[in-house]
């Protein structure tokens, strides 16, 4: 059985159908990458498995449980178990970068003070900027801004991570430390990841699956080199740029240091 089981998804804004009967399965401990023209639903798509954007029809089984009929006091356990990344990457600018790293933690209300502090430390390492703690999010580059709130999404361990475009502004030494850090969460800890992105390079390097959103369905998914090989114009142009050079996930250079 499926982690996640998508079935029938709808969802129109304005007329507009953005998702027409969207079906997908995401398997527990997998790296899966979803791809598409900008506009095509994906994050509209990640919103509705988190519960932020209700579908017109169809059902989100998450282990089982049906996420489309969940009230909002049904939620809060889930969420603990569903960490998100937001395209936005947002920091409360008025914390410092410990508070919003912790800020899962404190809300969740479980974890000792000494035990927050491991946590922290460790998933600001796990982004290569050990020691930051105490800064404010505007001292930080933008791309230094992502990794934070990626330690703050994986801080809370959760069973599955969605990230939408967490690459989105890197230069390519980071990209290739949050494909590391991504693929380090899969295999450490048995982590499922769903990304959003429109890098192909990272897309074919970490993916165990690739799903490609085309007229509000998955019109292909399957492992990188099928879905390359897969020659529908629809995908064509997503695909000929990472073709030319597709290097393996083994392939990927050790990040240098800070
Ligand atoms: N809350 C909303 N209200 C109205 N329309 C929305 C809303 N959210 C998304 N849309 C529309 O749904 C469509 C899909 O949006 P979505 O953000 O999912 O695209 P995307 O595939 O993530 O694109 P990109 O790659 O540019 O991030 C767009 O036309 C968008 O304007
Ligand atoms: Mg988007």
């Amino acid at each position: 059985m499926a982690l996640i089981e998508i079935r029938g998804l709808k969802k129109a804004f304005d007329g507009v159908q953005v998702l027409d009967g969207l079906d997908l399965d995401i398997h527990e401990g997998e790296v899966i990458t979803i791809i598409g023209s900008s506009g095509s639903g994906k994050s509209v798509l990640l919103k509705m498995i988190i519960g932020l954007i209700a579908p017109d029809e169809g059902s989100i089984k998450f282990d089982g449980i049906e996420l489309t009929e969940l009230t909002e006091r049904e939620w809060v356990p889930i969420r603990r178990r569903i960490g998100m990344l937001f395209q936005e990457g947002a920091l409360f600018d008025s914390m410092t970068v410990y508070e919003n790293v912790a800020y899962g933690l404190v809300e969740q209300g479980k974890t000792s003070e000494a035990e927050m502090r491991r946590r922290v430390a460790e998933a600001l390492t796990a982004v290569s900027l050990p020691g930051i703690e105490e800064r404010q999010p505007k001292q930080l580059s933008g791309g230094m801004q992502k990794r934070v709130a990626l330690a703050r999404a994986v801080a809370m361990e959760p069973q599955v991570v969605i990230y939408d475009e967490p690459t989105e502004g890197l230069d390519p030494i980071n990209v290739t430390r949050v494909d590391r850090l991504i693929l380090s969460l899969r295999d450490r800890l048995g982590i499922t990841s769903i990304i959003v992105t429109h890098n192909m390079r990272s897309t074919f390097r970490i993916s165990d699956r690739v799903a490609f959103i085309h007229e509000g369905k998955v019109a292909i998914v399957g492992p990188p080199d099928e879905v390359q090989a897969w020659d529908d114009p629809s995908i064509e142009h997503f695909v000929a740029r990472a073709k030319m050079k597709l290097p393996s996930e083994k392939s990927i250079p050790p990040p240098p240091a800070d």
